[in-house]
């Protein structure tokens, strides 16, 4: 009885450790276990590194060098096992923790001395990262490169491994071209929150963005197409002699140094061939593959006119031989065993009007067209497990299924996971009202958007595992990037952050989630680290959202707010509100007759934040 007793208070009072602990440090992803002790470790330049083994050096110098450099400026890594006041990396995997992921870390912080122990080094990258969370914003800052002096880190004990071994984000830097220093920036990004796959979407109408040594004009004619600037829908189709400059495209040199930097931050690069739709790229570099045969151009984003055919020949025999070859170099390319082959948004139109595609539909005794599909992503994805890759493929709810060694990308919403789970298949959840990261996060009339919103509340709700999926085939989930309305990388950054800090958090920590004001705390005192890391991040999710209702023949206002501490003030009468302005109390507005705006801004300690929202009355009541 007594013994009950005290570990119910020694439980007690770790719990109680536990939870300010956390709030304490705003760790994101926060850690599955952290404990609260007392004193603090001193880090400075004279800190030493030290490593069991001389092999370990260049990955314990790359890791902190990339990181902590401007803390310990000309670094001192050493293989030894004596001394204090130094920071140990041990490859340790006796705590069963440590048995169950390669990814895990035990962090031990004493005024004696730092301790981690990992599997693996990625797990020391990950404590160094959530060390780095411990430290100053201004760290952050790539701006120098030594800053010297001291800094002091809390002690205690964090034991963190993640929940799920996926925990991405996808780049469609079809639509819009982004360089490579880019992604290295967003690489650098990602990593901090221990996301650890960058999945490339290289390939749509738009534009091919990787060079295939075998097929030259891929990048020579396909990664081009007409400069357009505005409003993605309504770009203007090529004119006649117009020449196709905007685009880019990365060498295999390029994409080599790309894996390299994403490989030291623990970051593995999946690429994406998305075949057999989306192709009008391939197509207008090698038209011989489609099923018209017709000369087509790289898509800008003009209006679809059916007489241009993205949809490859898939009862062309060279289809698969030109596959083979891209495939092949992918595979040689890329260390990641997966290869994605896309699979999504097929128009099966073209396939209905082809001798060959009907030939084979013939041959093969094939039902239709929809099973002339699964027929082909079932061919590629031969074709990729005979280089030794694992095939990743968006899910489309299609007769004839997907292979079954092949791993289904849930897209439209959890469904496609839930049924490829329950028929045995491995998949990653990328629902789109809860992960994509092309849809806008603010009001939908202050957006450049055509798509609809997913805003940072609704990212947190996102659930990898919902009810009917089989658990352990969840590999994880990723943000999805669609870049059609990101032209820049301002917007890159901004449409990614704050949302995949929730990603960040559900892929990495316990199931059981902390409540969303808890986070969106935590979430704040992030934001100056991405100040000084010159990273763009949205604030509307600081911004009041508006409803209407009708209540007898009297129209309202509703105001609503992700946050919970903000005021919101507005105005009816076209002037910009302010904190002396009517406040929102709470209870439906009477929209007054005559008015036709309604301006709206959030305030917290008497200073504006988030923008003027500014809505035409006429639109908000067909909220309703
Ligand atoms: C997709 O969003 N078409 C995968
Ligand atoms: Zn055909």
């Amino acid at each position: 009885m007594r013994q009950i007793s005290l570990l119910f208070f020694i439980g007690l009072s770790l719990h109680v450790l536990l939870v300010k602990g956390q709030s304490q440090f705003n760790l994101i992803p926060s850690p599955v276990e952290l404990v609260e002790k007392e004193g603090s470790f001193k880090l400075s330049p004279k800190t030493r590194f030290v490593v069991g083994e001389e092999a370990y050096r260049q990955v314990v110098s790359s890791i902190i060098g990339n990181r902590l450099r401007h803390v310990v400026g000309d670094l001192q890594v050493v293989v030894s096992d004596k001394g204090k006041d130094n920071i140990r990396f041990v490859i340790d995997s006796t705590d069963a923790i440590l048995v169950k992921n390669r990814e895990a870390y035990i962090l031990d912080i004493s005024s004696k001395g730092v301790m981690i122990k990992a599997p693996s080094p990625a797990g020391w990258f990950y404590a160094v990262e959530t060390i780095m969370q411990l430290l100053p914003p201004k760290l952050e800052s790539n701006e120098h490169d030594y800053l010297g002096g001291e800094f002091l880190l809390p002690a205690l004990s964090i034991k963190d491994f993640p929940r799920f071994q996926w925990r991405g984000l996808m780049v469609d830097v079809s639509r819009h071209f982004f360089s490579k220093e880019v992604l290295k920036s967003y690489i650098d990004q990602m990593s901090k929150y221990k996301l650890n796959t960058l999945h490339l979407h290289l390939t749509d109408n738009q534009g091919w963005r990787i060079a295939i040594k075998s097929l030259p004009k891929l990048t020579d004619v396909g990664a081009w197409r007409v400069p357009r600037t505005g409003y993605w829908k309504g770009f203007k189709a090529p004119q006649p002699g117009e020449k196709p400059t905007y685009g880019g495209y990365y060498s295999q040199e390029d994409i080599k140094e790309l894996i390299q930097y994403a490989k030291d931050r623990y970051v593995d690069i999946v690429p994406e061939i998305d075949v057999p739709g989306h192709s009008l790229a391939l197509i207008a570099s090698y038209p011989e593959l489609s099923c018209t045969k017709t000369p087509q151009q790289v898509l800008a984003g003009d209006p679809w006119n059916p007489s241009r055919t993205n949809v490859l020949c898939v009862g062309n025999d060279s289809v698969y031989h030109y596959l083979d070859l891209i495939i092949g170099e992918l595979a040689d390319l890329f260390p990641s065993q997966y290869i994605h082959i896309g699979g999504d948004e097929v128009t099966r139109d073209y396939w209905k009007k082809c001798t060959h595609c009907q030939q084979l539909i013939k041959d093969t005794g094939l039902e239709d067209e929809e099973e002339l599909q699964s027929y082909f992503m079932k061919r590629v994805t031969s074709i990729v497990e005979s280089k030794g890759k694992k095939v990743i493929g968006w899910y489309e709810n299609l007769k004839g299924g997907m292979a079954p060694s092949s791993i289904a990308m849930s897209w439209k919403s959890y469904e496609g996971g839930i049924t490829s789970s329950q028929n045995g298949q491995q998949v990653i959840m990328t629902p789109a009202f809860f992960t994509y990261l092309d849809f806008y996060q603010g009001d939908p009339l202050m957006e450049n958007g055509q798509f609809t919103v997913a805003r940072f509340n609704k990212f947190y709700k996102f659930n990898p595992t919902p009810e009917g999926v089989k658990e352990e085939l969840v590999l994880g989930g990723q943000g999805s990037l669609w870049t059609e309305q990101v032209p820049n990388e301002r917007k890159l950054q901004s449409m990614t952050w704050p949302r995949s800090l929730a990603l960040a958090e559900i892929l990495w920590s316990k199931k059981e989630r902390r409540p969303w004001n808890d986070f969106i705390v935590d979430v704040e005192k992030h934001l100056p680290r991405f100040d000084a890391a010159h990273i763009k991040y949205s604030t509307k999710f600081y911004e009041p959202i508006i409803q209407a209702v009708k209540e007898k023949n009297t129209y309202k206002v509703v105001i609503t707010t992700e946050v919970e501490e903000v005021e919101v003030y507005y105005s009816f009468d076209d002037t910009s509100p302010d904190n002396f302005y009517p406040k929102y109390e709470g209870t439906a507005i009477e929209i007054p007759e005559g008015a036709h705006h309604i301006r709206v801004i959030s305030y917290r300690n008497g200073k504006p934040i988030g923008r003027e929202l500014n809505l035409p009355l006429i639109e908000v009541k067909k909220r309703i």
